[in-house]
């Protein structure tokens, strides 16, 4: 068994190295060389690194030699971002999930799992939201997440020895995640004394999942046979909090006055405005528990405290690489 992961120097790919390697797993990582180089001292040191886009196909044919299996997490990512760099977001997450797909079928791999998002479910009819929900999202990303399990469904039917897994993540968090995201731009706010804006009236409701909780679900379904052709969400309900209380949480962490927290309630300040935002969201994950046996396990304070403890300056994208990709 050897896995390519692409996307392998970002958020959930750090860890997932890292669990791969503690299993005696092989693992070859294919990301963007600048990122690779940012995070290079994050990165455990056995892993094959390959640096190229998922949108050059010799890049990738080169990186996915010898492997038996593909995680595919390489994305365009981040609603503000997405929104703002629209067929950037669609380059990436469809052609370049299909030029992941081509070079898999090529190389015989056995099992292709994609990271696909919550976010592809739009607000929900119905909550906690199960995979059986219709798929209604509202934003550039989340077309383009369907667009990419719609081409790894028709792949795995032209190519059937090539088995796939669905995983829909919500709201995974971690040490090595950019600054662009809630909880590392409210944790640093709060370090640096900035204010943290709350868009909306901050109400809206969140299950944030550690990311080691998350690899947890995603090494359960690389390698069950039960995952084979299922859409599966991944997630940490009982972590269920308004964006308000992360605001007051992480501030009491840190000791900080919660004055700082401030509302901005016309959404004036982000790109996931009023009609691109989601109100409540928190996965059922009965399908993930009965098929993987998969139970999320950390608690978002003690996950809060993890981050705090051992993101000491957290990064956003590199310049570079925006300028190069969009
Ligand atoms: N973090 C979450 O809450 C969450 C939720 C739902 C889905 N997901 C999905 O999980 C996957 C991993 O997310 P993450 O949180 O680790 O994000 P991340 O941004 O940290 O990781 C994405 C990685 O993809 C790489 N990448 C981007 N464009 C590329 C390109 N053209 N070629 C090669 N690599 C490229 C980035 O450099 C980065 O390392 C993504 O597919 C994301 O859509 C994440």
């Amino acid at each position: 068994m050897k896995v390519l992961i692409t996307g392998g120097a970002g958020n959930i790919g750090i860890s997932l190295v890292e669990n791969l390697i503690k299993a005696d797993i092989e693992v070859a990582i294919f990301d963007l060389e600048e990122q690779i180089e940012i995070n290079k001292n994050r990165i455990n040191s056995q892993t094959e690194l390959n640096a190229g886009s998922i949108l050059n196909e010799s890049d990738i044919s080169n990186a996915i030699k010898n492997c038996t299996h593909v995680v595919h997490l390489a994305a365009a990512l981040g609603v503000s971002n997405t929104e703002a760099n629209k067929k950037n977001c669609l380059d990436i997450n469809i052609i370049g999930t299909r030029n992941i797909l081509d070079a898999a079928a090529n190389e015989g791999v056995l099992k292709f799992l994609f990271a696909s998002s919550s976010e592809t479910y739009g607000e929900p009819l119905k909550t906690p939201i199960s995979e059986d929900s219709i798929t209604q999202g509202k934003t550039v990303y989340a077309v383009s997440k369907l667009a990419g399990e719609e081409f790894v469904k028709a792949y795995s039917q032209k190519y059937t020895s090539m088995k796939y897994s669905i995983l829909r993540f919500f709201n995974v968090f971690g040490p090595n995640q950019v600054g662009q995201f809630v909880i590392s731009k409210f944790i640093q706010n709060a370090k640096d004394n900035k204010p943290i804006i709350i868009n909306g009236d901050g109400n809206q409701e969140r299950a944030y999942c550690y990311v080691d909780d998350a690899i947890e679900g995603l090494m359960l379904a690389l390698e069950s046979e039960k995952a084979n052709g299922e859409v599966i969400n991944i997630g940490n309900p009982n972590n269920l909090t308004s964006i308000n209380e992360l605001a007051h949480m992480i501030c009491k962490i840190l000791n900080i006055d919660s004055s700082i927290i401030q509302n901005d309630p016309n959404f004036k300040n982000t790109d996931r405005k009023h009609e691109r935002e989601i109100f409540i969201r928190y996965p059922e994950i009965s399908k993930a528990k009965s098929l993987l046996n998969y139970q999320p396990k950390v608690g978002l304070e003690e996950a809060l405290k993890i981050v705090i403890e051992k993101s000491s300056n957290i990064r956003d994208w590199p310049t570079e690489k925006k300028k190069k990709y969009e």
